[in-house]
């Protein structure tokens, strides 16, 4: 595994390795890597002659208050993670290199960008869709690997490959679970015991307006005071959102006919949570 640490020496070992005609694919993350990322990790290397992956905590997709400084960073054991699971060429550049003094130019994904998180986290995809529209330049990738936890994320990339036509084929992963349920997040381990616990509440919330869509129930809003239900006022627990929106665009639905996203975020204590189930068309 090759590791670079600067987008200049990046940007050249990507340059050979396409010359060399091989099809390349990328896994974005910012590290504290878990099984979940990992998922992505074997899918792009079943589907890509070489791989890349990189690494890096994004300062500007973090708000003001938000856990930049407190985001878990493992290099060491992220580093041989990737290097046990097969990637070719790992990216971990600095904060200083990738927005040097004087760095001003950003991805707007405009209004798609302010629905679910970016309601709650103003300017979060902004600094998501400039990282990434960022690492494809950089990189280069025939294909990048995403993961359905993020499910708006996922929304406002596809925005953006559409709109910057960038020559780049979204794949995008399953949702990689804990036996309870519980979405694997890098997250998680802010979590005390007890609150890992209680942590299964989000999904154990969409699986409830899952069944009752699968029962027949269309209706969005009766789907979504199903997930509110699992949320009383005033606990240790405290919903951010719980949507019922349209998977492309996120704006919300009234009739769940035609497919949705449900979408929860949650604060458990100090940590925030999110995870969604995907309700296919009838
Ligand atoms: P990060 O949270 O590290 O996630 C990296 C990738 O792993 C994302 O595409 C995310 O959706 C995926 N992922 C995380 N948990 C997952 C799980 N349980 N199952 C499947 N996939 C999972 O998302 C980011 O980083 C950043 O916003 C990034 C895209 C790297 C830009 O900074």
């Amino acid at each position: 595994m090759i590791l670079c640490t600067t987008p200049a020496e990046m940007q050249a070992a990507c340059r050979e390795l396409r010359a060399s005609g091989r099809s390349l694919g990328l896994v974005p993350t910012m590290g504290a890597l878990h099984q979940g990322h990992l998922s992505l990790v074997s899918a792009a290397i079943s589907e890509c002659d070489a791989v890349a992956a990189s690494i890096f905590v994004n300062p500007t997709q973090f708000g003001p208050n938000e856990d930049y400084a407190a985001y878990p960073r493992d290099f060491e054991s992220d580093r041989a993670k990737l290097e046990a699971a097969g990637i070719h060429l790992l990216f971990a550049p600095s904060a200083a290199e990738m927005y040097p003094p004087g760095n001003t130019t950003f991805v707007d994904p405009g209004d798609i960008g302010t629905r679910l998180d970016g309601a709650s986290r103003p300017g979060h995809f902004r600094g998501v869709a400039t990282i990434v529209a960022r690492l494809f330049h950089i990189i280069g990738p025939d294909r990048a690997y995403f993961g359905q936890k993020d499910a708006a994320q996922v929304a406002v990339l596809r925005h953006m490959v559409r709109d910057l036509n960038f020559p780049i084929d979204l794949r995008i992963c399953p949702i990689f679970r804990e036996p309870d349920g519980l979405a694997m997040s890098s997250r998680n381990r802010y979590l005390s015991a007890a609150e890992r616990k209680n942590a299964t509440i989000l999904i154990r919330a969409l699986r409830a307006a899952e069944d009752l869509a699968r029962s027949g129930e269309s209706s969005a809003e009766a789907l979504r005071n199903t997930m509110l239900a699992f949320f009383p006022p005033n606990t240790h627990i405290r919903l951010d959102y719980a949507a019922v929106v349209d998977p492309g665009t996120l704006l919300p639905l009234t009739d769940t006919a035609r497919g949705a996203l449900l979408a929860i975020a949650a604060w458990i204590g100090t940590t925030r949570l999110i995870d969604n189930i995907v309700i296919a068309a009838r």
